[in-house]
């Protein structure tokens, strides 16, 4: 059989194949240049961008758990200039796409930030990491909001033509009100899922090992509760879904594609294994070789009920 089609497109944005980055465990790709060919990859995701530089939260930022980590980074970053100055120059002469995830205290920062971008060449789509405190809002999570996640998407969408991905956090009770939410609003695409909220504790001092208290929870541990809401925001929406949480095999990735995901997303794995995203993307080819499957698009959404 010739080599299968791994061509995706989220919305507009066509993907020579469907292995991504996830932010914030990839750095800004360079990291990650003398270790893998990156550009096999089908689109890079960088860390969280700000409007001005963060210097994150204090140590201890991270604890590993039983098959994940927590982490508390706080979302450092260079901040918006530096990544124009500093990091795009090298990212738009790769191959993959790029994906810029953006975060925000207010609203005005998200658009202000997607504005920026926008006139910039290189980069495709902008992820719009809406796992942020509000500050205008008491600060509530704008994802964990429907209102806030519309008004929030509809506002960005308004000032972009590059592609529109929304990165759904899974710390609500159903994630479906939050994908029609921004699929309403003008999204191309959605990202499921980021960190699930949670808490490690020193049984010496009777502390929470992360000095932020609580941390993002990720890796295999959460693999199950990604493809879930996976499989429930592929059946209530009609844009693309990209797949992320736990996945560090190719078997992982295949779950994601048959749950209805058009993408997905490597985090955690990349820190264990640093050849994570190649792997995936060889092991996904292979597997539709033997399928016999010529159209990675004919798996995408095929999981059987009855
Ligand atoms: C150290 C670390 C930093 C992260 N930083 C970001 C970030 O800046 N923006 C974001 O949207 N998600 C961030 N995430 C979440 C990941 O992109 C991903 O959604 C999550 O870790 C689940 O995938 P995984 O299990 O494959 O890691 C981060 C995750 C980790 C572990």
């Amino acid at each position: 059989m010739n080599h299968p089609d791994l061509t995706v497109n989220l919305g507009r944005l066509k993907l020579a194949n469907p292995v991504m980055t996830a932010s914030g465990t990839f750095g800004y790709g360079e990291e990650y240049s003398g270790i893998i060919d990156i550009n096999r990859l089908g689109a890079l995701v960088v860390k969280g961008i700000s409007l001005r530089p963060r210097p994150g939260n204090p140590p201890p930022r991270i604890v590993e758990t039983a098959a994940g980590m927590l982490n508390a980074i706080g979302l450092q970053n260079v901040g918006l200039t530096a990544f124009i100055r500093d990091k795009l120059p090298y990212l738009r002469n790769l191959v993959p796409a790029l994906v810029v995830n953006i975060l925000g205290e207010t609203e005005d920062e998200y658009v202000e930030i997607a504005a920026a971008l926008s006139d910039q060449e290189g980069v495709d789509a902008i992820e719009l990491n809406i796992s942020c405190p509000n500050v205008a809002a008491g600060g509530l999570v704008f994802g964990a909001d429907p209102v806030a996640t519309a008004r929030l998407t509809a506002r960005v969408r308004a000032v972009t033509k590059k592609t529109l991905l929304v990165k759904l956090t899974p710390n609500v009770t159903d994630i479906t009100v939050m994908a029609k939410a921004a699929a309403d609003a003008g999204a191309d695409g959605l990202t499921v899922i980021n960190t699930l909220l949670g808490l490690a504790v020193d049984l010496t001092t009777r502390r929470p090992r992360l000095a932020n208290i609580t941390g993002g929870l990720s890796g295999p541990a959460i693999k199950p509760v990604a493809l879930r809401m996976v499989w429930q925001v592929a059946r209530a929406v009609d844009v693309p879904v990209i797949g992320v949480g736990g996945i560090s095999t190719w078997q992982d990735a295949v779950e994601f594609f048959i749950a209805g995901a058009t993408a997905i997303q490597i985090g955690t794995a990349n820190f264990f294994n640093p050849t994570a995203t190649v792997d995936v993307l060889e092991g996904i080819t292979a597997y539709l070789t033997d399928s016999e499957v010529t159209k990675l698009t004919d798996l995408i959404g095929t999981l059987r009920l009855t």
